[in-house]
């Protein structure tokens, strides 16, 4: 049976909620296996709309299982709230829907404040992180000196971990705030202990060995959705570095991110929007500062769903995604919100960059270099119908039609799904991923 991962091709916030929502159906569980609750997922189904962040997007079909894997860092109380959040709607009734992983890293009240006072420190070159805490937790994890799930299982063993860590977190902040002309937060040993504790026997019935789970799963058979956050190119090793989240977002951390081998993994699929977006810092060459821009964030409705931030817009860039199919080994394409491209009379392409005079077409590697580019765009016509109503790829105005074909001929991979409005039945899907070819 073929389990099948979910990846942001662009710079996050493509449609991966949507898109896991809707394949849901044809899976057993879905899997979310890095990032944390910087990730935003929107699911709107008969016009209600949920917003996950760390909880996977296939919880709103009873009977299938989410499964919070070891390569998430877990803001418990977060955790906590969507639970609760859920319930009160009626979802998640049976508490054996959600697993978190016993390895899962924690993130603390420090590492939100060291990332917040961190960007106020950049001044003019800030990541324009989302404050989560994100990356101060996955560097705790990779110095070795994390706390995860199953520390909050064990008082005296979170004791001891938080006596070690608090007072050196404190020491860095103490240094950021006085640059900051802020006060030292509050922050106490005893308080942080209950606080977490407390957290951790509410989450307790739901801590498991998740890589066990999912092999045992694997092995009977069951199919799997893997719920990628963020995008390609907000990947630690292969986004735009430095303007990047701090965990790998491709494909392939799948399975380190569940506990299960590479060998789990059959078909890889990428979700871009039909044209681009990105929130935060960092190069982004096909950006649009002008009216064009404007409408798309306005028809787009682009404000972030996690921290309310206004997306930056501009035209589909084919480079990205020629990358996006190379670091995923993408088996197919969601193309979605081509419904936003509606009304607009002629539509951009990038294919290429200019850089420095010279046409390239493979993304540069260094972020200073693709802050240079110049796009080479290649122009085609638009549409003006309104695309909610269409349910099969024939019913697309003909315009849009050769819009999707030019999207497979640049970055190679087959559009697979398209998508035309938020609700979970505003889809086409082409090609079910579930089915064995
Ligand atoms: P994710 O982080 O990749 O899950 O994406 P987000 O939820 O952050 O952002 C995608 C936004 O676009 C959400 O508001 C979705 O409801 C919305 N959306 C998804 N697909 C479509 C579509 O085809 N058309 C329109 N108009 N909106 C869509
Ligand atoms: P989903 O899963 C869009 C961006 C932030 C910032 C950079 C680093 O909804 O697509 P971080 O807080 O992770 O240290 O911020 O990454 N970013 C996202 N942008 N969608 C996301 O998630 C994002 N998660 C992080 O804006 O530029
Ligand atoms: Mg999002």
């Amino acid at each position: 049976m073929p389990n099948v991962v979910v990846i942001g091709a662009q710079w996050g916030d493509e449609g991966k909620g949507k898109v896991v929502d809707l394949l849901t159906e044809h899976a057993q569980m879905v899997v979310r296996f890095q990032g944390g609750n910087n990730a935003g997922h929107t699911l709107v189904v008969g016009g209600q709309k949920t917003v996950l962040h760390l909880i996977p997007s296939g919880i709103l079909h009873p009977g299938k299982t989410c499964v919070i894997g070891n390569g998430v860092v877990v803001d418990p109380a977060v955790l906590v709230g969507e639970i609760d959040a859920l319930k009160a709607r009626g979802f998640l009734k049976d508490d054996a829907q959600l697993l978190i992983s016993d390895n899962a890293h924690v993130i603390f009240p420090w590492h939100k404040l060291l990332d917040s006072f961190r960007e106020k420190a950049r001044g003019g070159s800030a990541i324009g992180t989302t404050g989560r805490g994100i990356g101060p937790s996955y560097e705790d994890k990779v110095a070795r000196r994390g706390i995860r799930m199953r520390d909050l299982l064990n008082p005296d063993r979170l004791r001891k971990r938080i006596e070690e860590r608090l007072p050196q977190a404190l020491e860095e902040l103490k240094d950021l705030c006085a640059q900051a002309g802020a006060d030292v937060p509050q922050l106490e040993v005893p308080q942080v202990l209950a606080e977490f504790s407390a957290l951790g026997a509410r989450l307790k019935p739901y801590v498991h060995d998740a890589s066990l789970y999912l092999s045992e799963q694997v092995r009977r058979g069951a199919r799997i959705l893997f719920e990628g956050a963020q995008g390609t190119l907000l990947d630690v090793d292969h986004g735009t570095y430095p303007f990047v989240t701090s965990s790998n977002c491709v494909a392939g951390n799948a399975a380190v991110g569940s506990g299960l081998g590479p060998t789990a993994i059959d078909k890889v699929m990428g979700i871009s929007k039909a044209y681009t977006t990105r929130v935060g810092g960092g190069p982004f060459p096909t950006e649009l500062n002008d009216a064009i821009g404007e409408q798309l964030r306005k028809v787009g409705d682009e404000f972030g769903a996690t921290t309310g931030r206004p997306r930056r817009c501009g035209w589909l860039d084919g480079v990205v995604l020629r990358y996006a199919a190379r670091v995923n080994g993408l088996w197919g394409m969601a193309l979605t919100k081509l419904d936003v491209l509606s009304g607009l009379k002629t539509l951009q392409i990038c294919n290429a960059y200019d850089l420095d005079g010279q046409k390239i077409t493979e993304l540069p590697g260094d972020y200073e270099d693709l802050a240079r580019v110049k796009p080479i765009y290649e122009s085609m016509p638009g549409w003006d119908e309104k695309l909610a109503g269409v349910r099969t790829f024939d019913e697309l105005p003909e315009n849009a039609k050769r819009y999707v074909r030019r999207v497979e001929e640049v970055s190679g991979v087959p559009v697979v799904c398209v998508s035309v409005g938020a609700d979970r039945g505003e889809t086409v899907l082409l090609q079910n991923p579930f089915r064995a070819e």
